[in-house]
Formats: C-alpha cells, structure tokens, sequence
C-alpha cells in the first residue's frame, strides 16, 4: 500500500535572537516569569523586510539537502501559516516562486499550531491517491511583527517566535511512513485564541487600532486546559487506530506550545523524559513551524532512528487538533 514517507527534514531561524530580559526591557516582564511558566528561555525575531516565504524558502533549501534531492522534483508545495507574507496571495506561491519551479500547486492552509498536522494529513492523502510522487511540506511563522510588545499584550508577546520548517514527503510502498492522521477542529472557541481584525468583518477603513483588535489575543487558561486534555485524547486516538500501545512509541513530538502543557501530556502517559522531544526553550512558540522545527532538531540530534514508531500532536487556535503516527 502506498503511503508518504518523510525522506528530507530541514528547519531555519533568523539570526536575531531575542532574550526573557530582552522583553523585560521592553514590558513588565520578567526571566523567571517567563521561563517558570512557559519553559522558554529565548525566542528569534526576523529584521525587517525578512518575510514567512523568505524562512520557508530557508528551512526548504536544507530539507532538499536532507533529501538529496532538487526543488524541481517536488510535484505539489504545502505551506501552513498563520502570519502570511500578504493577506492574500497566500506564502505558498511565493515560496514556489523563490524555488525557482513553474506551475505546480501551492495550497497555503490556515489551522494555526495544527497546520503542519492537517498538511501532513493532505500531503498523505494526495500521495496514496497516487496523485503526487513528492510533496513539500513547509510550516511558516513571522510572529514577531505583529505582536504587542508592551505590557498590554505581555501574556501573549511573550510566547511566540518566529521560525520555519520543512519536510519534503515521497510515496513510498514499505513499512514506513504515515500510519494514520487524526484531524479535530471545534470552532465555537474561535475566539478563545485569535487575531479578530483586518478581517471581513472588521476592514481596514473602519479599523480603530486604539482598540488593539489587530493584536492576538488569548484566554491562556482556558486555552491551556483544553491542550492538556486534547493532546492526551488524539495522542490516544493515534496509538488505538493502530493497535499500539503508549510503550512501543519511540518519540512523541508535540506542537511546542509551551513546556508545562508538553510535561503534563508526557506525565500523564507514564512517558520516560527521553521519550519525549522539546526545543520550546530556544525558539518560542513557532506555531505550524514548530513540529517540523523540532523534527528537524531531533533528526539532527539523531534521536530519530529508522522504523521508530513517531507520534506527533497539536492543539491551538480555533480550536483545532490533530495527531500522526509514523513509522520512521
Ligand atoms: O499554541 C497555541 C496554544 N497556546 C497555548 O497552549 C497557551 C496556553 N496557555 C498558557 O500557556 C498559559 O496560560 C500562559 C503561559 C499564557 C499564562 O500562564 P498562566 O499560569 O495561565 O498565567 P495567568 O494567565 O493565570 O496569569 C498569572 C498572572 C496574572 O497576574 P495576576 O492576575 O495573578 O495578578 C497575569 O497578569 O501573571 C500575569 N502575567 C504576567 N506576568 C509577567 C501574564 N503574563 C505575564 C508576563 N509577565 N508575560
């Protein structure tokens, strides 16, 4: 049976890295707050006129690396995002454009942390119905321009980084692969974590920006407690739909939203720490680059072997949820 094996792995940051004290410059604000309740020490911002497309184009480069392969052998491009470079074309054409390859699909899609989760289940889907031989795959995230870094916004601005990854899928008939995808979305706590303006309902013309409505906004407890008990149920709903048990799960990477969600998920498993990958201390909450972004790491780190069983998770904004299993 045909199936999409990830064959290239590649992640990218700007170069300006951006400190707890560095906030705390700016905000009130503190290191111990920050790192206490969300785990994250630091966090990279881009300089200006460096845009979503410009970290995809990066993070694709060292994936076709990876891969040993060309841009030209990819057949269809997925990009997940929720801060494009426009508000409309979406970053996936741009990113085709800076490979430098003519014509082929690009298809950006909007479900914020568990984009690169619905991506993988599309790229999948796409390839078991023969459709495509390659597809990429790209989380993209420029969080730090639209961010309100004063004391106003400091329950948010402090959690989110900019980054991206890439992933580069190819058909393959063995064992490896994506087992299966688990896709959940419940859109009547939209507001619990969004963005409400520039948006249809809220142009630009009538927009007051006195009233902040174009900054993020999230009601962080709730939030949290929706991840904790919804990481746990599609992580479960991935380990019972191919008949394994929590045991024989090699790895469980999981969107890095912040590390007390990733430690209650993990303890709540029984999971030993090494069976677990985190690198939210060093980069913030990348959103849909996050899980490439920690794939990428955790390859580099050798922590991903061939025939691992992989388990990959996310949660966030609309609410929407998801999970992966993937023999390595
Ligand atoms: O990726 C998408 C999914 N997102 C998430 O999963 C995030 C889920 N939520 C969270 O991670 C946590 O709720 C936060 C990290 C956002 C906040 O942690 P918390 O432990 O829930 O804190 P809190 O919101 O209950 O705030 C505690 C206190 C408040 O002060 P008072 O009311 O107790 O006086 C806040 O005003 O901390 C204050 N506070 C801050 N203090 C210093 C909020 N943000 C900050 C800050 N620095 N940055």
């Amino acid at each position: 049976m045909k199936r999409a094996r990830i064959i290239g792995l590649g992640h990218y940051v700007p170069p300006k890295v951006v400190t707890n004290e560095d906030l705390a410059k700016v905000m009130d604000t503190s290191d111990a707050w920050i790192r206490e309740r969300t785990g994250i020490q630091k966090r990279h911002f881009v300089e200006d006129g460096m845009g979503t497309a410009d970290l995809a184009f990066e993070a694709t480069k060292k994936a076709l690396q990876d891969s040993k392969k060309e841009a030209k052998e990819i057949d269809f491009i997925i990009l997940a995002t929720l801060s494009p470079d426009y508000f409309f074309p979406g970053s996936g054409v741009l990113l085709q454009e800076k490979l430098g390859i003519d014509s082929i699909g690009a298809l950006d899609i909007r479900t914020q942390c568990t984009g690169f989760i619905y991506g993988l289940s599309i790229a999948d889907t796409m390839i078991r119905a023969g459709q495509y031989e390659r597809v990429l795959l790209v989380g993209s995230e420029v969080h730090s321009t639209a961010l309100d870094l004063s004391t106003r916004g400091r329950d948010v601005a402090v959690l989110f980084g900019d980054g991206a990854g890439a992933a580069l899928l190819e058909a393959t008939e063995g064992d490896q692969g994506v087992l299966s995808t688990h896709l959940h979305a419940e859109g009547r706590y939209a507001k619990e974590l969004w963005v409400e303006a520039p948006g249809s309902l809220n142009p630009v013309p009538i927009l007051n920006l006195e009233e902040c409505r174009h900054f993020p906004k999230m009601n962080g407890r709730e939030v949290f407690k929706h991840a904790v008990t919804r990481f746990i149920k599609v992580i479960q709903e991935a380990l019972e739909a191919n008949h394994v048990t929590k045991e024989e799960m090699d790895l469980l990477v999981v969107h890095q939203a912040n590390l007390r969600i990733a430690e209650a998920v993990r303890e709540y498993l029984r999971l030993p720490p090494e069976k677990m990958y985190n690198n939210i201390q060093r980069y913030g909450n990348t959103t849909a680059a996050s899980i490439p972004m920690a794939l990428s790491e955790a390859k580099a780190e050798g922590k991903l072997k061939e025939g691992d069983l992989v388990c990959l998770a996310a949660f966030g904004s609309g609410f929407t949820w998801g999970s992966a299993l993937i023999r390595w």
